[in-house]
């Protein structure tokens, strides 16, 4: 361990706000073994020294544990004690308990043993006669602020309490007046989550800050045991538009609602940034196709809404871009009105603003286009539909903007073409839209597929046709198209 003073560091990027930080500390239970650089383990270390202590007396004492024999030990006896632990559980609980994963030693390159000093003369005994556990309060402080500063560097920390304490300061031969708090791991987290590892496995998942928080004096009883069962106030849901991506495209409405939910119920293509503006303490439920433990079906979404509603919250139903543009908004207003829940709308600005925006290109721009159109290229079961007017789609003086495209724009392309649309019309697609990884490729009709097969961009991406879009006048989204548009000699002329 280094001694450099670590008072200056330079994030490489632009750092994450105090809340983002917050929301994405997890307890890491899944490392890399890459090593983590001395200096930066010094860094942290110093900085947690400088969290808030009983009488100032920062009690902790913080055990770097290098040595390969006295690691074994200590997941010797983490594997003893769980092992008793699952004794406790039976059923269904048990076998669950035994598929956690509850430490990752094997793979953290950092381990750190913390123990409090209930002997330290630090302080002069201020604030800990009427309260002794204070001492162990301020080292519970010591150890988020070595989290979230580990969280801010990239890293991961996992609090390992499965272990006899006993045992623990016998290997390690600490002072008697030592008393175990914890056994950290640190290192490079294998993956990012935003919800407790725990929530994921179906052990515990967070529950309502409400059942947590009253108020003195207040009108109202206290939340009593069966607050849950008997809220004292009705619940509602509000489908909200996250827009395209950009948070600061979020309504102020949006906004409002973000950050007076008690839930939130969230898309696989909500932005991720968005998810910082959601009130601390909120529930955050993934119902993306990779993230929700149990099925992501449109009915489970339904139901789950209700029911966090039925228990007196405020449920978001978070939904990217307008939730009433191809959101399948009408099934949950509908199941909302027939629970008898109040559901509200609040709109959203739809993914083909965001990108017309970024284009800065006039959708409808009155030399060109009498008419715009929003198309699905997307049936229930992932075809093209067979219902599309395409009539309308050729027409010079619409513009179309396709949205999920990505499956079948080939075929769509060339349908459009057979009922007369002119392969060189122009044709642009837009992939992320207003978020830090857009991507722009100007093309025509008779090219787009093609391009976009050749690209295979990652995330969302939608296409806009017609002859409005000979005005993209964006040289960044010119620069973007260049090379394919070469290739395919099918860059429209931009005026
Ligand atoms: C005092 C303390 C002890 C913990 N002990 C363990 C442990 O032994 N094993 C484990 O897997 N997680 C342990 N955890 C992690 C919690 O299970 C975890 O923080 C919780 O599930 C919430 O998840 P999150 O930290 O990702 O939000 C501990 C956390 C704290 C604060
Ligand atoms: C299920 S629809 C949801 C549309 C959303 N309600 C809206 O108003 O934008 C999903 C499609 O929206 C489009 N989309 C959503 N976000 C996008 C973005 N940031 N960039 C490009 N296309 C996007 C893509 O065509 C994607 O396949």
């Amino acid at each position: 361990m280094t001694s450099r003073n670590s008072d200056h560091f330079e994030p490489k990027q632009a750092a994450p706000t105090l809340e983002q930080l917050i929301r994405w500390r997890r307890d890491v239970r899944r490392f890399k073994t890459d090593p983590v650089p001395d200096a930066l383990i010094d860094r942290l270390l110093r900085l947690a020294d400088l969290a808030p202590s009983v009488g100032n007396s920062q009690p902790w004492r913080i055990l770097n544990v290098k040595d390969a024999g006295v690691r074994a030990a200590i997941v010797r006896n983490f594997e003893t004690e769980r092992q008793k632990s699952a004794e406790v559980y039976g059923g269904e609980e048990a076998s669950l308990y035994n598929k956690l994963k509850l430490a990752g030693f094997d793979a953290a390159p950092v381990h750190l043993a913390i123990f409090c000093d209930r002997d330290a003369a630090q302080g002069g005994g201020l604030g800990r006669q009427t309260m002794p556990e204070t001492l162990d309060s301020s080292c519970a402080c010591m150890v988020t602020t070595l989290w979230l500063a580990a969280r801010e560097a990239g890293l991961g920390l996992g609090w390992v309490s499965i272990v006899a304490p006993s045992t623990v300061a016998a290997t390690l031969g600490v002072p008697e007046s030592w008393k175990f708090i914890g056994y950290l791991l640190l290192g490079w987290p294998e993956e990012e989550h935003l919800d407790p590892e725990l929530e994921r496995y179906g052990w515990q998942s967070r529950t309502p800050f409400e059942t947590r928080y009253s108020e003195l004096g207040s009108a109202d009883p206290a939340p009593s045991a069966n607050a849950q069962s008997a809220p004292a106030q009705a619940g509602s849901v509000a489908l909200v538009g996250a827009g395209p991506g950009d948070p600061e495209l979020l309504t102020i409405k949006a906004l409002k609602a973000l950050q007076s939910a008690d839930a939130v119920l969230y898309d696989d293509l909500v932005a991720k940034p968005i998810l910082a503006y959601v009130r601390p303490g909120a529930k955050l439920i993934d119902v993306g196709k990779r993230g929700y433990r149990k099925s992501c079906k449109q009915p489970d979404i339904n139901a789950e809404i209700i029911r966090l509603a039925r228990q007196g919250l405020k449920v978001v139903r978070l939904k990217s871009g307008d939730p009433l543009i191809f959101g399948r908004a009408g099934e949950e207003i509908v199941a909302c009105q027939e629970a008898g829940v109040p559901i509200e709308v609040v709109a959203g600005v739809t993914s083909a603003q965001g990108a017309a925006a970024s284009l800065k290109v006039a959708l409808t721009n009155r030399d060109h286009a009498r008419r715009l159109q929003f198309i699905t290229a997307h049936d229930r079961r992932g075809h093209l539909p067979s219902d599309i007017d395409w009539g309308a789609v050729a027409d010079t003086s619409a513009t179309t903007v396709v949205y999920m495209p990505k499956r079948t724009l080939a075929e769509l392309t060339e349908v459009a073409i057979s009922h007369g649309l002119d392969p060189k019309t122009p044709a642009i697609a837009v992939a992320n839209a207003t978020r830090p990884d857009e991507q722009i490729f100007i093309s025509s009709v008779g090219a787009i597929a093609a391009a976009l097969d050749a690209a295979h961009p990652e995330g969302p991406v939608l296409i806009m046709i017609g002859e409005a879009l000979r005005h993209a006048t964006a040289h960044d989204a010119a620069g973007h198209a260049s090379s394919i548009a070469a290739a395919l000699g099918a860059l429209p002329v931009t005026t």
